[in-house]
């Protein structure tokens, strides 16, 4: 987990001082990737460093295009020089790729930073998408509720997430069951 620290430190220093409410959601969102961080079994330090940065393209330092998982994958690939997954989970969290086409950014997006998929990609939406602004667990419907709320009506935001949705809570209930199939597993383990 040498990468951990370097991760949240970066988070922090572009989201503490500028943003409060976004860096208390990523530190909920960090707290969920910790949580079920065993079920990517290697790549565990990977989801959560992406957990940490996923949401640092909204530093107003960072802003480009003002589409926040681009420009935060930017950051990091051509700044920060980070491994190249870490980048492309940042670019396609929480289904980016929906609101990048709505943008006219989907090309952009994917030729830059192509999509991880999997398992790891689900994780990540599920931890997002599972962490309130204010970094607390919520469950998934509420989350979306809750976006679909503060963007409102006609946003790009908005728009997306709708489209998005049995997207984000498929990802989410793969999630929920491969944490429950690995406690059982651990308890077989155990006893
Ligand atoms: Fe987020």
């Amino acid at each position: 987990m040498e990468h951990v620290p370097w991760a949240r430190d970066l988070a922090r220093r572009l989201l503490a001082g500028p943003l409060p409410r976004r860096w208390a959601h990523t530190q909920g969102v960090a707290r969920k990737a910790q949580y079920v961080a065993h079920i990517v079994g290697g790549d565990a330090e990977l989801l959560i460093c992406t957990a940490w940065l996923h949401d640092i393209g909204y530093a107003p330092e960072l802003v480009q295009t003002g589409f926040h998982p681009l420009d935060g994958a930017r950051y990091l690939r051509d700044i920060a020089a980070a491994e190249e997954r870490l980048c492309r989970l940042v670019a396609n969290h929480s289904c980016a790729i929906i609101e990048a086409r709505n943008r006219g950014l989907a090309k952009e997006l994917s030729d830059e930073f192509p999509g991880v998929g999997g398992l790891l990609e689900d994780a990540l939406t599920y931890c997002d998408m599972t962490t309130s602004p204010e970094g607390h667990s919520i469950d998934v419907e509420t989350r979306l509720d809750e976006i679909l709320a503060r963007y409102g009506h006609g946003d790009v935001v908005t728009e997306s997430i709708e489209e998005a949705r049995s997207q984000i809570a498929l990802s989410t209930l793969r999630i929920k069951s491969a944490v429950s199939v690995r406690s059982d597993r651990h308890v077989v383990t155990d006893s």
